[in-house]
């Protein structure tokens, strides 16, 4: 997936390292290898998870916030989740809840990229894990 050049999609905001500084995706895909997953700020400066594949990122991003009591979770690359290092819960490499006490799954966000900086924008439309609507909406 390589995201298209977008201007202001549905409400679309540039991500930010972590001094706040915008991040231009050829360079962030030269430095990261397929199934990496890296924090950036993402959507209200909120920390989102990129997803690198072999072609660039996936079209989703997951906001890292653990939605038991809001702990941000890590990605353990060994066992392939996310595991959140407060109460155990577990979520799958798409951000999917697999073990409670998590109640729901990691919210999504949309990737894009805007003058070629990376940027996300809101996702309105069914989780396409669970097939429910977006319980962060
Ligand atoms: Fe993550 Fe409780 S905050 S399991």
């Amino acid at each position: 997936f390589v995201p298209p050049v977008a201007t202001g999609v549905g409400g679309a905001q540039l991500c930010g390292d972590l001094d706040g500084t915008p991040i231009k995706y050829a360079s962030w895909v030269k430095s990261h290898k397929s199934n990496d997953r890296e924090l950036v700020q993402g959507l209200k400066g909120e920390p989102y998870y990129i997803i690198s594949t072999e072609e660039g990122i996936k079209d989703f991003a997951l906001l890292s916030v653990c939605t038991h009591l809001g702990c941000v979770v890590p990605w353990d690359k060994a066992k392939n989740k996310f595991c959140c290092p407060c109460h155990g819960s577990q979520y799958d490499e798409n951000g999917k809840v697999v073990r409670g006490p998590a109640p729901l799954s990691l919210a999504l966000a949309h990737t894009t990229t805007l003058n070629g900086n990376l940027a996300l924008f809101p996702w309105t439309e069914k989780d396409f894990r669970t097939e429910t609507d977006p319980w962060w909406n």
